[in-house]
């Protein structure tokens, strides 16, 4: 029950697994991860990201589990309920991170729409690779688009959440994750056929070690915690619908398995595309570059093309969709669990607010020139409103979040606690004593590591 008295809900069998998974998976799969990956020059890195996200990634997903499954709460009120005190405070920061994030990545989400239809209506037909970089370039510039595409992507997510874990989200994500993974398959078996595939497989797993820096290692850290949805309270409060049937590090296992699997396909559907067609490195590694200014030609150039444009673009957006239901879900809970709100108001009401907050993300690439060169931290890579707001919550608050997640269960949790929690549901082949190691000592200290490093500007 929650403070207003309605019954929170419980996920069914898989329901929990379909709806984190669809949490994890996202832009940070398929755009994020391809594009750090090409940038850190492959093989050494893709080792070390499957290292993190084993060693860190893996440890911290258990514990927010454990947090939310105990408590039955909200990213805030888990920690209250479990005694937590003042460790509230980095639920509450979750809350915040939850709202900011929320209010960029939407608009991401939204490019996928426009390019979705634009691929369906042949609207590359015909154009060379600068051409199509420049409608990119026009689209970014253009106020009344961004907006709306961001708008609808909100209003997407609204509906969805305002419908409740189980006829909203748990419904939802297990129509689209199913989906996702058919069409990915498509994808992947036309690309395992195209000219640039073995170079692609080369690329992704013969590890170089003399091309990793710190610099990549560091950034290996914080992508997991981006990717895994960690470090802010989304693995709390989906764990806190999660009934004693299910086992958490199974259960976190298998997502995070699917979240790794589902990264490098994403690399190999769009790596044997670069390799066939010689798209340039520089082309890659202008961020958001890659899905849309290049490869919607290159699509068109594949045979059967006039499908796979569509295809993907598809795929991004529900990959994208059933990230912004987590985000949602956890500022949502919050409000509901400990200010009595209810589902409907608050979903809408806060729906709103994060939409306009957004706005400032939509007009902040190219639009709005005041926005557009707003630059807080003052590197090239974060100026914008946009990339600003992303460089805060990607090195600062997720993984400083994930910090406090790990030495609050490591060290403050009753240790009867997380043994229970841990052994409910069938066993797995991780056993409570590697993973307390784990969440004890290794991924703190990693994670206090990589929190330095950016303080000193990641160059030691
Ligand atoms: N994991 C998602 C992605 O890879 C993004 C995301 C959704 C997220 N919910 C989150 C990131 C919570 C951090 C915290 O795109």
């Amino acid at each position: 029950m929650n403070a207003n008295g309605s019954e929170r809900g419980n996920w069914t069998k898989l329901g929990f697994i379909f709806a984190a998974t669809g949490s994890a998976i996202g832009l940070g799969n398929i755009w994020k991860f391809p594009y750090i990956t090409y940038e850190n020059n492959g093989g050494a890195f893709v080792l070390v990201y499957l290292i993190c996200i084993a060693a860190i990634g893996l440890p911290i997903m258990i514990a927010e589990m454990i947090l939310g499954r105990k408590s039955q709460r909200n990213a805030v009120g888990a920690f209250k309920a479990v005694g937590g005190g003042k460790w509230k405070i980095v639920g509450g920061l979750g809350v915040i991170t939850g709202f900011v994030l929320l209010s960029y990545y939407s608009v991401v989400a939204g490019w996928t729409l426009e390019y979705f239809i634009k691929s369906v209506t042949g609207a590359f037909d015909g154009m060379d690779e600068s051409e199509v970089g420049k409608l990119f370039g026009d689209f970014l510039k253009n106020p009344v688009k961004q907006i709306s595409w961001h708008a609808v992507f909100m209003g997407l997510t609204i509906i969805i959440v305002a419908g409740g874990i189980v006829k909203g989200i748990q419904r939802i994500t297990k129509i689209l994750m199913p989906v996702l993974f058919i069409i990915m398959a498509i994808l992947l078996i036309q690309s395992v056929f195209s000219e640039g595939f073995g170079q692609a497989l080369t690329f992704l797993f013969r590890p170089n070690f003399s091309e990793l820096t710190l610099g990549s290692v560091l950034e290996a850290v914080g992508h997991s915690f981006f990717t895994l949805s960690l470090g802010m309270g989304a693995i709390i409060t989906y764990g806190s619908y999660m009934t004693d049937k299910d086992s958490i590090p199974k259960s976190a296992i298998i997502v995070c398995g699917l979240d790794t699997f589902v990264a490098l396909m994403a690399c190999m559907i769009i790596y044997p595309i670069i390799f066939t067609f010689k798209i340039s490195p520089e082309s890659m590694t202008k961020s958001a570059g890659i899905l849309f200014s290049t490869l919607p030609i290159h699509f068109l150039n594949m045979p059967g093309g006039f499908l796979f444009g569509p295809l993907f673009f598809i795929l991004v957006a529900f990959a994208a969709l059933t990230s912004t239901i987590s985000l949602l879900e956890v500022v949502v809970a919050y409000f509901i669990d400990e200010l009595g709100w209810r589902r409907v108001q608050a979903t809408i009401g806060l729906g709103i607010v994060i939409f306009v907050l957004g706005i400032f993300s939509a007009l902040s690439n190219g639009a709005v020139p005041a926005l557009s060169s707003f630059n807080l931290i003052g590197k090239s890579s974060t100026a914008g409103f946009f990339n600003t707001l992303d460089y805060l919550v990607s090195n600062w608050l997720l993984p400083v979040g994930g910090f406090f997640i790990a030495v609050f269960v490591g060290w403050r949790l009753q240790v009867a606690v997380k043994d229970e929690e841990y052994y409910k549901g069938e066993k797995t082949f991780l056993n409570y004593r590697a993973w307390n190691f784990l969440i004890k000592f290794v991924a703190p200290v990693a994670v206090a590591i990589i929190i330095i490093a950016v303080i000193f500007g990641r160059e030691f």
